[in-house]
């Protein structure tokens, strides 16, 4: 509709303004007595010197298209009302005609790389994680639908000092059927126990160096261990990957750099950025602190790490972008890590982006191990799904697939309630207010998909060629609704705000609820099928908005 008005416009205006220039320029008046469009005149009053009411004026004076049906002048603004009719016809055949594939970017031959996910081996995976589990892959369908092709990279924290702790504590009091039993946790206590005992035995600490010198020198029994603990590790994951329903396309770890990290440091030294500093290797920076290359004894650090990953990735894909899907507290990380690189002189370092997040709170605080508010993950979904269960059987005692789709429901209310705020806003961890089947939850969406299937099918409707009739009045809002989703999906790519798609997907629900709540839809009169193929480009929109954050819709619940 903005673009169709801003063509419009630009006909008058012998190309004063480009049309982007104009799109950008309209508004959404906050009435709708006000029309659907307001175009302000100000800034072709500045270029024409002339009063902005008196441009409005003669502007509106030239409109003349069957696609608006009448424009009015309000001081400087010219309000634009739209015909109905054509922009529902119009809507409506272009959902109907494409189905999923409605608002689908043709691809631009662009790749994107999103890092996102990453859990530490031999910990659990914290609810941090799936914060950047399901923003990471939400972003990343939202890029897809956009034109690009992604490549979604799982960059496991794989490596580091802890695997020497981990090593000299299985060797002290690990054992093998335990760890095969409960990987993350057995391993986790043995961490935690390494831990106790160091204090009161420093020679441990001593051992733990020396088991993760033995590892990064491949001797052979330490990588086995490793190994070990890793796919062990991963074999959880995948586990939660698949409740989730997320993929990757790769699983290159912090290892996987270590044979490509020399590279980047005799590059910093040919280009006399590092220096000593502490008895470590630093790069200095400008207005933060420096960041640690390697340490005294030659080890490596996590910057490190993600320098030569920076590098391997821009060489291998060529991205348009590289984002990285991290809690905020390693905001100073990413700058530092980004800074080197544009230091050593690669332009493309502007193209790689932190995408930080807020934390997840429990009655208002940061969850924290110690003091016992930590929330285990796998908990917390089976909780929902649970929860989940009971509310459907409220509602629906004989649905015959409950398992499945409470597993659906629950999943999704938990996705939702993470993807619907800003992300850099904390959130709130409430079981009861995120599977509310009325609030503004995943649950309150796929109610209302799963609602309208239903009624399709009692039509046994199929969409055919759409010859619209005149639909009701209250349409309008859903209709407005269904043809900003393009928009709204761009928004989402461009800001890196999946919110944007669930407040989207809210909107688009409750404005047709409330139509819904009004109509009889089934009702045998000349509108019947148009009212028929609204319900269906809602569902077809409402469907397509939960698959891109992550979530399923049942056809019935
Ligand atoms: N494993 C890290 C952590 O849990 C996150 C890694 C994020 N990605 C990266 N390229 N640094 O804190």
């Amino acid at each position: 509709m903005i673009e169709t008005v801003a063509n419009i416009i630009g006909s008058t205006l012998e190309g004063e303004l480009t049309t982007s220039e104009i799109a950008s320029l309209l508004e959404k008046p906050k009435h709708q007595h006000l029309g659907d469009l307001a175009f302000p005149c100000f800034t072709l009053a500045k270029k024409f010197r002339q009063a902005p009411q008196q441009i409005a004026q003669s502007i509106a004076e030239k409109i003349n298209h069957p696609f608006i049906e009448d424009v009015q002048v309000v001081g400087a603004y010219i309000n634009f009302f739209v015909n109905q009719v054509v922009v529902t016809q119009q809507v409506l055949t272009d959902i109907v005609g494409k189905g999923d594939n409605y608002a689908q970017l043709e691809k631009n031959g662009q790749r994107v790389v999103i890092d996102f996910s990453s859990p530490n081996i031999a910990k659990p995976f914290s609810m941090g994680h799936l914060r950047s589990t399901v923003i990471g892959n939400a972003l990343a369908n939202i890029a897809q639908k956009n034109g690009y092709t992604t490549i979604r990279v799982n960059h496991l924290g794989d490596w580091g000092t802890q695997f020497g702790k981990l090593i000299v504590a299985y060797h002290m009091w690990g054992s093998k059927e335990a760890i095969d039993k409960a990987p993350i946790q057995e391993l986790l206590k043995l961490y935690v126990k390494f831990h106790d005992e160091a204090e009161q035995n420093e020679t441990l600490n001593a051992d733990a160096r020396a088991a993760f010198k033995a590892l990064e020198d491949e001797d052979a029994e330490a990588l086995a261990l490793w190994e070990w603990f890793k796919n062990a590790s991963l074999e959880e994951f995948k586990g939660i990957y698949e409740q989730l329903g997320i993929t990757f396309d790769s699983f290159e770890g912090e290892a996987f750099y270590n044979d490509k990290m020399q590279a980047v440091v005799d590059e910093l030294i040919t280009k006399q950025l590092l220096t000593v500093s502490d008895g470590a290797n630093v790069v200095e920076l400008e207005h933060m602190p420096p960041c640690l290359i390697t340490k005294q004894d030659g080890a490596t650090l996590y910057a490190t790490r993600d320098l030569a990953a920076a590098f391997y990735r821009q060489h291998h894909y060529t991205p348009e972008k590289i984002f990285y899907v991290v809690g905020n507290e390693q905001s100073l990380h990413f700058k530092q890590v980004f800074n080197v690189i544009d230091k050593m002189g690669y332009p493309w370092a502007k193209d790689l982006q932190h995408i930080p997040f807020g934390m997840i709170l429990k009655d208002g605080k940061k969850m924290s191990t110690r003091k016992g508010r930590v929330i285990l993950l796998k908990d917390v979904l089976d909780e929902a799904i649970q929860t989940a269960k009971q509310n459907i059987l409220d509602k629906n005692p004989a649905l015959p697939n409950l398992e499945e789709v409470a597993q659906q429901v629950g999943v999704g209310a938990v996705i939702f309630n993470d993807l619907k705020n800003f992300r850099l806003n904390d959130i709130e961890f409430s079981l009861e207010q995120m599977m509310n089947f009325e609030g503004e939850t995943g649950p309150y969406v796929q109610y209302t998909v799963a609602r309208i299937s239903s009624l399709l099918e009692k039509a046994a409707f199929t969409p055919t060629n759409v010859v619209l009739k005149e639909l009701e009045e209250q349409a309008w809002s859903t209709i407005v609704c269904l043809q900003d989703y393009p928009k709204a999906l761009q928004e989402a790519y461009e800001q890196a705000d999946p919110s944007i798609v669930a407040k989207y997907v809210l909107q688009l629900a409750r404005a047709f609820n409330k139509y819904y709540g009004n109509t009889k839809i089934l009702v045998e009169d000349a509108a019947r099928e148009s009212r028929l193929v609204l319900c269906y480009s809602v569902t077809t929109v409402l469907k397509d908005g939960l698959k891109l954050l992550g979530l399923q819709a049942p056809r019935n619940m």
